[in-house]
């Protein structure tokens, strides 16, 4: 679902971010991203979601190359993706059922498909309750969640999350991470930028470790193996 095909990204100054990078993802993969602040990470998700252009080399995805994407696609794609960042970025003057009844009105769902989704997602990531509170109302970890639900309400394909629990203490990392374990066992390809050793070590899944803009390791079943 992901090939990225010696891609290399060059800021204005400086080292190059991304270095001749070869990777490939499947569909329904759980991927772990860890290397060290610098390492490219960011750089990365970006590209992906084409926010950036690569200085170099070719990123397919869901079998579109992106360099030669059409702009008026660009938005298209982009719905087809869910993103979570760590500091969860919800609209703040909206609730919490308006903020992923959004994600909704955007791509025009029938009013009748978000009265059903919204509360669907709600229940999944454990907040039905808590569908009028806005979000300064709500716990990091409840408005981690809150941001979840938005990136999947579209029923994405591809979830990228990048340091989702940068923010987050032990117990809501967990249970956020649980959730995209489970996003993921239903079908959904899973990239999650982390620098939570614990859990990546508990977790056994795929894990590409970064550093300096190329890929230094990437292990089935792996481990965080490099030091902070
Ligand atoms: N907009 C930018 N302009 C110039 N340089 C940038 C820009 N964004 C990132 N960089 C540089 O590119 C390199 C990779 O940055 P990136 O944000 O991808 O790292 P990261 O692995 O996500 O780090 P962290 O773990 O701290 O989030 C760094 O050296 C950074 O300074
Ligand atoms: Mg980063």
């Amino acid at each position: 679902m992901i090939i990225l095909d010696n891609v290399s990204k060059s800021y204005a100054s400086g080292q190059p971010a991304l270095n001749g990078i070869n990777l490939h993802i499947k569909q329904g993969e759980f991927v772990f991203i860890v290397g060290n602040s610098g390492s490219g990470k960011s750089t990365l998700i970006k590209l992906l979601l084409k926010e950036l252009e690569p200085t170099e080399g070719k990123i397919i995805v869901n079998g579109k190359e992106l360099g030669t994407m059409k702009r008026k696609y660009i938005p298209k794609y982009r719905r087809k993706i869910g993103v979570v960042f760590q500091d969860f970025r919800l609209l703040k003057d909206r609730n919490v059922y308006e903020n992923i009844a959004f994600a909704q009105r955007i791509i025009q769902t029938p009013i009748r498909e978000i009265k059903k989704q919204v509360p669907r997602m709600l229940s999944m990531v454990g907040l039905a309750e808590k569908y009028k509170s806005y979000p300064k109302q709500l716990s990091g970890g409840e408005q981690q969640r809150v941001a979840l639900a938005r990136a999947l309400v579209n029923n994405p394909d591809l979830l990228l999350a990048d340091e989702p629990t940068g923010n987050l203490d032990p117990k809501n990392s967990w249970e956020i991470m649980k959730l995209l374990e489970q996003i993921n066992k239903k079908g959904t390809t899973v990239l999650v930028v982390t620098h939570n050793r614990e859990i990546v070590d508990a977790m056994q899944k795929r894990v590409v470790t970064m550093q300096k803009g190329i890929i230094v390791s990437d292990e089935e079943k792996g481990g965080y193996i490099y030091e902070d």
